[in-house]
C-alpha cells in the first residue's frame, strides 16, 4: 500500500484526499441548499454559520490537495480508455477542483466584504472588512450561480466514476477504490 502516486494509480494520501473533501463538499451543498430555502427560519442562521466553518475548511483542505496534486501529476490514464473518454475525465477533475477552490474563496470574501466574520468553530475568527456592497453582491451572485455548475460537474462524474467501478474494476483499476 503506497502513500504517493505512482504511474499506475493513486496512493493512501490521494484517496482519503478525495474522500475527506468530496464528501465535505457533497454535505456543504446539502446545507447551503438547505439553508438558502428556510425563508425567516431563526435555524437557518446556525446552519449558515456551520456552512461557513466547515466551507473556510475545505477551502484549505482543497488547497492543499492542489499542491499535492500539482507536485505528484495525475496517474497515467489507463490505455484501454478511448481517448475522449481521457480527455474529458482530466478536463473534469481539473474543473472539480477549481471549482472547490472558486466556491470556497468566493463565499470567504461575500461574507468578509459583507462587513460579517467568518468563525471557524470559535477557534478562528475572521473579523469582517469594512462593508463593500457591489463586491459582496458580485460574489454572492457568482456563488449562488457557480454552484449548479458544480453540482452538475459532481453528477457526470460520480455517474462516471460508479460506471467505471461496476465495469472496469478489474481490468483497469477503479482507482480511488484500491491503492496501487
Ligand atoms: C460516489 C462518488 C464518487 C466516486 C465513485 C468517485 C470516483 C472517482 C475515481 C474512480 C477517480 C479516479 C479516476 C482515475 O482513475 O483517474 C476520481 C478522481 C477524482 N474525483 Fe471522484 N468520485 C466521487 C465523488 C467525488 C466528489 C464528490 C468530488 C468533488 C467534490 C470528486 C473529485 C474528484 C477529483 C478532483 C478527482 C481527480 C483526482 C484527485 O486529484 O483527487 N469526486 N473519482
Ligand atoms: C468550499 C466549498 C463550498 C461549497 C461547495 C458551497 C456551496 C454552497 C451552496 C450549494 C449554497 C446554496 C446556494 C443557493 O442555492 O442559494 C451555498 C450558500 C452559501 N454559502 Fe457556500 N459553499 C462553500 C463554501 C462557503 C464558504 C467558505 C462560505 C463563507 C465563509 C460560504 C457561505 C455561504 C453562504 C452565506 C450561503 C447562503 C446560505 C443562505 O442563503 O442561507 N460558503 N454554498
Amino acid at each position: 500500500m503506497k502513500m504517493d502516486d505512482t504511474n499506475a494509480g493513486y496512493g493512501v494520501i490521494s484517496m482519503v484526499n478525495h474522500w475527506v473533501v468530496g464528501l465535505l463538499v457533497l454535505g456543504l451543498i446539502a446545507v447551503g441548499l438547505t439553508s438558502a430555502g428556510m425563508g425567516n427560519d431563526p435555524q437557518r442562521f446556525e446552519l449558515i454559520k456551520l456552512h461557513k466553518a466547515t466551507g473556510v475548511i475545505v477551502l484549505i483542505l482543497a488547497l492543499w490537495r492542489l499542491g499535492w496534486r500539482l507536485k505528484q501529476g495525475f496517474p497515467d490514464p489507463s490505455p484501454d480508455h478511448p481517448a475522449w473518454q481521457i480527455t474529458t475525465a482530466k478536463f473534469m477533475h481539473w474543473f472539480l477542483m477549481i471549482a472547490i477552490i472558486a466556491m470556497g474563496t468566493s463565499g470567504l470574501f461575500w461574507s468578509l466584504f459583507g462587513g460579517r466574520e467568518v468563525s471557524i468553530f470559535g477557534i478562528l475568527t475572521i473579523p469582517g472588512f469594512e462593508e463593500s456592497e457591489g463586491v459582496a453582491d458580485t460574489l454572492q451572485t457568482f456563488h449562488r450561480g457557480f454552484s449548479k455548475a458544480l453540482i452538475a460537474g459532481i453528477a457526470v462524474h460520480t455517474a462516471a466514476g460508479v460506471y467505471h467501478a461496476v465495469t472496469n474494476f478489474k481490468k483497469s483499476g477503479s482507482r480511488m477504490f484500491v491503492p496501487k
